[in-house]
């Protein structure tokens, strides 16, 4: 479904994307994991066609996404982002119901708040937040309230920007099986980026691991304690000797 062909991309003398080549098919989960800095968080944004890359090409269903129609083509992807990116002047449920108030997904306002609140349910949080401002929740039930967001329209591609990072362990756990579970039941093509080894464990079907600005390995999940490739091992087992080189 998704497909990025020879990926190039910098930014002045830093080389981030050197040619990356990675397939998402329909209704699988991949998560692409690699250090801080390796060009995640540009990989992404690349498939959204939030930057263009130098060379090489991504297609959506055989579809450039560089010369996709925006509107249409944004319309099919929900996103959960990086720290949850909540509009802190806008309510709970204005914020889940952020796309159905907009744009060409525009519905009347008490469907759309309708569709909030059933949205914050299924990532179990009460009705009642729904007149709350974003500042009057915690960590764990803000990133909740962005994945009601994410789902809201119903898209069939969801992105994850590490999903995870600043909750504890436990919400982390919490937040991991919420993702698990609405992805399969929604038969979503998801895409996790992470540094988080249990988000892996939790959520993919298939890894991709991205270093020095390609993917040195990609299977399933199943394959990648086993794989013997030296980039994954000392990722996924956090040594600080291996073929990753530290910044200290
Ligand atoms: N818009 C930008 N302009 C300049 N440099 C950028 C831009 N976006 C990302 N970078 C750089 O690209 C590299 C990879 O960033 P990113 O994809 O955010 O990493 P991560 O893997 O942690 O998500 C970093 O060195 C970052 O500074
Ligand atoms: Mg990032």
């Amino acid at each position: 479904m998704i497909k990025l062909d020879n990926v190039y991309k910098s930014f002045g003398n830093n080389h981030v994307l050197r040619g990356v080549d990675l397939e998402i098919p329909r209704g699988e989960s991949m998560v692409v994991i690699g250090g801080s800095g390796t060009g995640k968080s540009v990989t992404l944004k690349s498939v959204l066609g939030l930057v263009t890359p130098d060379s090489g090409t991504i297609t959506l269903d055989g579809e450039d996404v560089t010369k996709a129609e925006r509107d249409a083509f944004l319309a099919r992807f929900g996103m959960l982002f990086q720290g949850g990116a909540l509009f802190d002047s806008l309510t709970i449920w204005e914020n889940v119901a952020f796309r159905l108030l907009r744009g060409s997904l525009k519905r009347p306002k008490t469907e759309a708040r309708e569709v909030a609140i059933e949205k914050l349910r299924r990532v179990g949080l009460k009705p009642e937040v729904a007149d709350q401002f974003p500042s009057e929740l915690s960590g764990g039930m803000q990133k909740r309230v962005g994945l009601a967001r994410a789902i809201a329209a119903e898209p069939e591609i969801i992105f994850f920007d590490e999903p995870t990072t600043g909750l504890d362990p436990i919400m982390s756990g919490v937040i991991n099986e919420l993702i698990r579970e609405i992805v399969v039941e929604m038969g979503a093509t998801a895409m996790t980026i992470t540094h988080d080894m249990t988000s892996v464990r939790a959520i993919a079907d298939k890894v991709a691991m991205l270093h020095e600005g390609v993917i040195q390995w990609t299977g399933p999940v199943s394959e990648m304690d086993t794989c013997g490739d030296p980039y994954v091992e000392q990722f996924i087992h956090g040594r600080a000797e291996g073929p990753i080189e530290a910044v200290r």
